[in-house]
């Protein structure tokens, strides 16, 4: 029998934004329906929009109710009933927001707390000090970064300093919602649950590696956050550079958060810089023009609404961006790991490919390499590309087959969004699939190169067409080498 859930109160701030609506509240609700959350936790959203508990409840009714399974309307209220909104001014002269909040919070300190900064980076410091100087912050508290985590290395750490004067390191959790999707985890048990992958699952027998987020959707609505973060640190910053982690990190000695964070850092650490004339060569960025996406003509990036950099500053604004990183140790030396992440491509998918080498000697004709291919999205699973014989008498003929395990089709039970894993960690003190401050520093080490190289250089991203595969320069990268790109119709 499983622990009962214990008593919490989640307080998020930006609680009535966008994340919160589509993300949390939904996953929140799952939680409670499946029977997770204890019937005392409370979900208490903090903003500045002036909202009093029966707003932000008919807000949610209004734009969370369509997006989740309601068969049972009692259990809709019971979570309704859950949710309160307190108004805050950080930093400014009306303290009544925090007055409440902490009449919300009194008597409550034996039941787990959790502050989930789902707001700008730049306001987490802030943040963490008012929580502080109202005397909220319990020693058993922790709190919840929401990437991005700075915008380069300089301001990380300055945001990790901030939040590291009021909380200790054990209580801060760097959310990185790829770490919470199924076959992310599933990466993990394959690799290290299974005996026949690891012998194999080096230099020696794979040729390289392919890591693939393209997305259909551009940046409406996003266009002011967008222009000051890019595809690089948007993406592969964080979400790229951690599946890379679990696909070269070395087996941990243990199922444990410090165990597997150790090795995942180990990988940062050992990547090849890119820098200088060397970003030309390794790095290739592009933006969408207009095309037609899902059948619809849609727009440029330049055309979506919401601008917020000065003038001419959106042109060099990546919302492609495709990488060959090098991990330079004995179990890697000479694989490339391709990167690659994308707005208004032609498909959503998110996937990893791991393309072994071709057999030393072939005495058939038309063989093909092995290909290992992990799908993050959509329909999640894996796959295993295998050479088989067409049936048939006469000449042997040779046919890449695939030997599937479609998550949906093997197990019955829902896949869980990434956020509901992740909220249920944080609210039980699992840090393992969170990002400790030296990862997300290690990382920022990597990108911050390539991003001065792009925003010192007089160039600009290769423009591609909405619903197109990215600009050329992309496939020339990984056609330098003899390699192409592989994915349904992103090749
Ligand atoms: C977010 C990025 O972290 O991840 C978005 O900020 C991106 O730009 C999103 O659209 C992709 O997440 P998912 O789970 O839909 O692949």
């Amino acid at each position: 029998m499983s622990e009962p859930p214990q008593s919490a109160d989640l307080i998020i701030f930006g609680g009535t934004g966008d994340l919160s609506m589509r993300k949390l509240l939904p996953a929140l609700y799952h939680c409670d329906r499946d029977g997770r959350l204890s019937p005392t936790t409370r979900v208490i959203a903090m903003s500045r929009g002036g909202l009093d508990d029966a707003d932000f409840r008919g807000k949610a009714d209004a734009e969370v109710r369509g997006s989740v399974p309601v068969d049972d309307p009692d259990l809709w209220r019971r979570f309704l009933g859950r949710l309160h909104h307190v108004s805050v001014d950080i930093g400014g002269e009306d303290t009544t927001g925090w007055a409440r909040i902490t009449g919300l919070l009194a008597g409550r300190e034996h039941h787990n707390r959790v502050f989930y900064l789902a707001s700008p980076p730049m306001t987490f410091g802030p943040f963490c000090r008012e929580l502080h100087r109202a005397g909220l912050v319990t020693p058993a508290a922790r709190v919840v970064l929401e990437k991005p985590l700075g915008r380069d290395l300089a301001s990380a750490q300055r945001i990790n300093d901030e939040v590291g004067a009021i909380f200790d390191e054990r209580q801060i959790y760097r959310i990185d919602h790829y770490l919470g999707k199924e076959t992310v985890q599933n990466l993990l048990v394959l690799r290290f649950a299974n005996t026949f992958l690891e012998p194999i699952w080096n230099s020696l027998w794979i040729d390289h590696v392919q890591i693939t987020a393209a997305e259909t959707v551009g940046t409406p609505g996003r266009r002011g956050y967008y222009d000051h973060a890019g595809a690089l640190r948007d993406m592969v910053q964080n979400h790229l550079l951690q599946l890379l982690c679990l696909v070269a990190m070395e087996p941990p000695a243990r199922n444990h958060r410090e165990s597997i964070r150790d090795e995942k850092v180990k990988v940062l650490r050992a990547l090849r810089p890119i820098v200088g004339g060397e970003v030309d060569r390794f790095a290739v960025r592009g933006q969408y023009t207009a095309g037609e996406s899902g059948g619809v003509r849609v727009p440029g990036y330049l055309d979506e609404p919401g601008s917020t950099a000065p003038t001419g500053a959106s042109h060099r604004v990546e919302t492609f961006a495709a990488l060959r990183a090098e991990v330079r140790n004995w179990r890697w030396a000479g694989v490339p790991f391709y990167l690659r992440t994308g707005k208004r491509m032609p498909y959503r998918c998110s996937e990893i490919v791991v393309q072994f080498k071709d057999v030393p000697h072939s005495i058939f004709p038309g063989s093909a390499p092995n290909r290992l291919v992990l799908r993050l999205q959509p329909s999640e699973g894996i796959r295993l590309h295998l050479m088989a014989k067409e049936p048939g008498a006469g000449e042997v003929a040779l046919k890449p087959v695939p030997l599937s395990l479609s998550f949906a089709e093997t197990f019955t039970a829902r896949v869980p969004e990434a956020y509901e894993r992740l909220l249920m960690d944080v609210l039980t003190g699992t840090p393992t699939l969170f990002m400790r401050r030296d990862e997300v520093e290690a990382a920022w080490r990597w990108i911050d190169p390539i991003i001065s190289e792009w925003e010192s250089g007089g160039m600009t991203p290769e423009p591609y067409p909405a619903g197109s595969s990215g600009p050329a320069g992309a496939h020339e990268l990984v056609a330098r080498s003899g390699r192409a790109w592989h994915g349904e119709n992103l090749a």
